[in-house]
């Protein structure tokens, strides 16, 4: 196996951010799960599935081949041949996917072409169950988290530049039932692995976390 490492943790802690910086930095390729569980999501979506229904969920999988470009170094995700990139980030597509990631049809492929992908290249990627199910050999595992406090800041930080109005409160709550949701589940929960090293974001700027970890990695390598 090659340079592989593994970077968990909650929504918001800043995972994607800190990877691709870092990959930029060490010429890795930084594999967003996240982004896969999303096209999923998306798919349901548009074809007005209830997500509550985790059989029908389960049965329309097989509608939704999500596939994996990289383009100049960006990873390029399709659904069913369409480039959905734009169409990931949005909040209702954050939530759907957290909701479907539960059903173990929706998981299967997404760690095939995960773990195929890290076979293929040296990389770091970032999700919830990367350390612990996804690459349990994984050079370095990082675990990287902050108060919900700070997420919730910064996720409304985000949005507020982006020009999207949004209610500080509003994101907190859901960024804490999306912790639940995706700690309590029976399928591949949020949980740190027992090697990985915990990183705690609440204090550090995004600069030094980058620093952080691009360090860990050097050593790792
Ligand atoms: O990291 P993100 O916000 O893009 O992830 C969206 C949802 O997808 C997250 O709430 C849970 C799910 N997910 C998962 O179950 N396993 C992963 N490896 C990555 C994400």
């Amino acid at each position: 196996m090659g340079f592989n490492v593994a970077i968990d943790g909650p929504a918001g802690a800043g995972k994607s951010t800190i990877a691709k910086a870092v990959a930029r930095e060490l010429n890795l390729i930084y594999v967003d799960t996240g982004a896969m569980y999303r096209a999923v999501a998306l798919y349901m979506l548009r074809e007005g599935v209830d997500l509550a229904d985790g059989e029908k969920v389960a049965g329309k999988c097989p509608e939704a081949a999500v596939t994996i470009r990289y383009e100049d170094g960006v990873q390029v995700v399709f659904l069913n041949g369409e480039n959905v990139n734009a169409f990931l980030r949005t909040e209702e597509v954050g939530e759907a996917a957290s909701v479907i990631s539960p059903i173990p049809q929706v998981r299967k492929n997404m760690v095939a072409l995960q773990k195929s992908l890290a076979a293929e290249s040296d990389c770091i990627m970032d999700g919830r169950d990367i350390g612990t199910c996804v690459l349990p050999d994984a050079r370095l595992k990082i675990y990287l988290t902050a108060s919900s406090d700070v997420r919730a800041r910064r996720r409304y930080d985000e949005l507020t530049a982006k020009g999207e109005s949004c209610d500080l409160d509003k994101i907190k709550a859901d960024i804490e039932d999306r912790d639940y949701r995706d700690m309590h589940r029976e399928e591949s929960p949020l949980r740190k692995a027992d090697d990985a090293i915990v990183v705690d974001t609440s204090d550090m700027t995004a600069e030094e976390v980058i620093a952080a970890v691009t360090g860990l990695c050097r050593s790792a390598r």
